[in-house]
């Protein structure tokens, strides 16, 4: 059986089923197919080993039929051998669970595509057929060269990705795998970060705090804090009071508008306000104290936050306390 009675098509794709994609015919074609095309495989398969000066052959029709993540794509000359058409190359490919070094030697578990074994037959190297193939199993698996780990690149290999797609270094990993710098790149933003990450307790996530809000200014010191400002965590549900039973109102009813806020007022931040003394006044007390009330004043005198002055004034209404003074919790330092 004929190279061109095999293969239709000048690149051929095989898996595990070892049968080409354009294979007609009874059963008995399919096995005596099966056994031509073995041979053809196997053959190429021990040249290129024999080319990489591997120990062992890499391709094989029987390590195809046992392996359903690799994808063999051979390349026919069908000019070659008075029209009975040669195989001319190989290209192995196939996805593999590896543990893998960048250039910062931050470690990734990834299952990436990975060039098993490639081989051009020697009198048709350097003419273009390999990229040719490459090429084809780039587009069929729709990838970039750089996306991909080479296993045990030889020196031939280097320079055929240097020269077709730029991928001019490889990083070389104790598996005896490589991968282009850019590799990478994907990771770029789930890496461990360069930074010495908190440990134990410190590193569980902080859940939103209510304090951290009022006292370092909401999102912002949450997003600083926790990673990503979109990542905030949702607001606990805020339910409004259930009806009553018996005359409440009918919340069924779309025109009904609730007494309550169905949310409660958010505290602002206080600011840092600068505090004026009125003209004539004694020395200012320190600023932790100054608007603190002096103790025993009468009912009705005028507090810090009634008074008519310019301090007074300038105080937000979120800083008061219900009877108007300057709520003792704005004034602290931070201790962390
Ligand atoms: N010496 C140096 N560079 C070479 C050689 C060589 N003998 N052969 C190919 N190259 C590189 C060069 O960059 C060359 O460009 P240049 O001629 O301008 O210098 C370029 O490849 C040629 O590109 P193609 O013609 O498209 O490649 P080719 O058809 O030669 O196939 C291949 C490349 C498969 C590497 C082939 O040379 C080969 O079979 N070599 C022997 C086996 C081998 O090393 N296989 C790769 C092992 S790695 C692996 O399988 C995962």
């Amino acid at each position: 059986m004929e190279v061109n009675d095999i293969l239709h098509e000048d690149i051929s794709k095989l898996n595990d089923l070892f049968i080409p994609d354009c294979f007609e015919g009874s059963v008995a074609d399919l096995r005596a197919m099966q056994a031509a095309l073995a041979k053809i495989v196997d053959a190429l398969g021990e040249q290129s080993a024999a080319a990489q000066g591997l120990n062992r052959i890499i391709t094989t029709a029987d390590k195809l039929r046992a392996s359903p993540t690799h994808t063999l794509y051979l390349l026919k000359d069908a000019t070659a051998k008075n029209g009975k058409g040669e195989v001319i190359g190989l290209l192995k490919v196939g996805y593999k669970h590896l543990f893998l070094f960048d250039e910062r030697d931050h470690v990734h578990e990834v299952e990436p595509l990975c060039v098993l074994d490639f081989y051009i037959v020697r009198d048709r190297q350097r003419s273009g057929y390999g990229r040719v193939l490459f090429d084809y199993m780039l587009h069929d698996m729709e990838m970039h060269a750089h996306q991909l780990a080479i296993d045990g690149p030889s020196a031939k290999m280097e320079q055929f990705l240097a020269k077709n797609y730029e991928v001019e270094r490889l990083l070389r990993q104790n598996n005896n795998f490589a991968v282009a710098p850019q590799f990478f790149e994907r990771f770029a933003d789930i890496s461990t970060p360069a930074v010495a990450a908190a440990v134990g307790r410190f590193a569980a996530p902080k859940p939103h705090s209510a304090i951290a809000n009022v006292i370092h200014g909401g999102a912002s010191y949450y997003a600083e804090n926790n990673g990503d400002e979109e990542r905030l965590p949702e607001p606990l549900p805020w339910a409004p009071p259930a009806p009553e039973l018996d005359d409440g109102p009918n919340w069924d009813d779309d025109d009904y508008q609730p007494e309550v806020a169905c949310k409660p007022p958010s505290p602002e931040r206080p600011s840092t306000l600068p505090v004026e003394p009125e003209a004539g006044a004694p020395p200012a007390a320190p600023a932790a104290f100054a608007d603190v009330p002096a103790a025993g004043l009468p009912s009705g005198a005028s507090t810090p936050a009634s008074g008519s002055g310019a301090a007074g004034a300038a105080r937000r209404d979120s800083q008061l306390t219900d009877k108007g003074y300057f709520d003792v919790k704005f004034y602290h330092n931070r201790l962390w």
